[in-house]
């Protein structure tokens, strides 16, 4: 089965700007095909690369260039630390779930498929999705539904939830879909669930919080000069991400010193971010919410 077909491959390494004898980080390692486009072009390179799905360290090829950590990125620069590495040249995120994690039933990304509402990306991590929605009070899943999954209809839906778990806990996809699924605006059902599955996915995984830990502490480790280059798949992330490379914050306020000039730690080299053309939308159409932002560290 194909493990994943990266998304804006050319323009994000280009991001990058390789310089020989430098060293890169890929925190989003999956099937390896960023990390192996830099490998392919660059011959003398230090490669560390991230996943915390330890399905992905197969794919790490068998070679002395490459370093393979089974660790969460939110713990970078500790893992750097640990490896005697205390700057890196560039450093790139593909953020979100692979197409071998989405596409495997059981693990329960999707609501294409009957599974256990499971949704770890770290199979090892306590928390599943059906935890959740067992545990969490309705105010809480309310929150969650709106903030994450970007759903209007929230507190009903949290009431649904609340309500068919007192028969009985949600345990399966088929569960949470006869829990809510009238909720579901006509013909836009699909629509409807990939929200409400993308807003359980990024609470089950903490990935807001997570991305944030990992830009801060990539900001510290960069070097001057150093290329952050990030790809999103949803509006949420990306603000995040648009905000740290604008402001070097989360809020996209702006530091300005005596003279009005904005303080940022950051350059940026992608004003509005990259989105996949169509050529690469006809062979990928999973790329199409992929946007990618690059800025230089200043
Ligand atoms: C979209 S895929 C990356 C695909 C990869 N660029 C490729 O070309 O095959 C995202 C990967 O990042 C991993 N991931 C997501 N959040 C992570 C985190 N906080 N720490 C480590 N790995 C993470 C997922 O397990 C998944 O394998």
């Amino acid at each position: 089965m194909l493990y994943h077909i990266p998304a804006l491959l050319k323009e994000s390494i280009d991001g990058l700007n390789l310089k020989p004898g430098g060293i890169y980080v890929d925190v989003t390692f999956g099937g390896g095909g960023h990390s192996m486009e830099i490998l392919n072009r660059l011959k003398n390179v230090k490669l560390v690369a991230f996943d915390q799905d330890d399905d992905a360290a197969a794919n790490a090829p068998a070679d002395d260039r490459i370093l393979f950590l089974d660790q969460n990125f939110r713990f970078l620069k500790n893992n750097l630390h640990f490896n005697g590495i205390e700057s890196i040249d560039g450093l790139i995120a593909d953020l979100g779930v692979s197409f071998h994690q989405f596409d495997e039933p059981a693990r329960g990304f999707t609501f294409r498929q009957d599974a256990p509402l499971d949704m770890r990306m770290n199979k090892s991590a306590t928390i599943t999705a059906a935890r959740l929605l067992n545990t969490m009070d309705e105010h809480s899943l309310a929150d969650l539904f709106y903030n994450y999954g970007e759903l209007i209809n929230s507190r009903r839906i949290a009431k649904e939830i609340v309500a068919s778990r007192s028969v009985k806990p949600l345990a399966t996809v088929n569960d949470i879909i006869d829990a809510v699924g009238r909720l579901a605006p006509h013909r836009q059902e699909h629509k409807f669930y990939a929200k409400l599955f993308q807003g359980l996915r990024i609470a089950v995984n903490h990935e807001i919080d997570f991305l944030k830990e990992m830009l801060e502490q990539a900001l510290d480790v960069l070097k001057p000069g150093g290329r952050l280059v990030i790809i999103t798949y949803h509006s949420l992330e990306d603000r995040v991400v648009k905000n740290f490379m604008r402001t070097g914050n989360f809020d996209g306020v702006e530091d300005k010193d005596f003279y009005g000039n904005v303080q940022t730690p950051f350059r940026i080299i992608t004003r509005k971010g990259i989105t996949p053309d169509a050529e690469e939308l006809a062979a990928n159409k999973r790329a199409r919410s992929a946007r990618l932002r690059v800025a230089e560290k200043i």
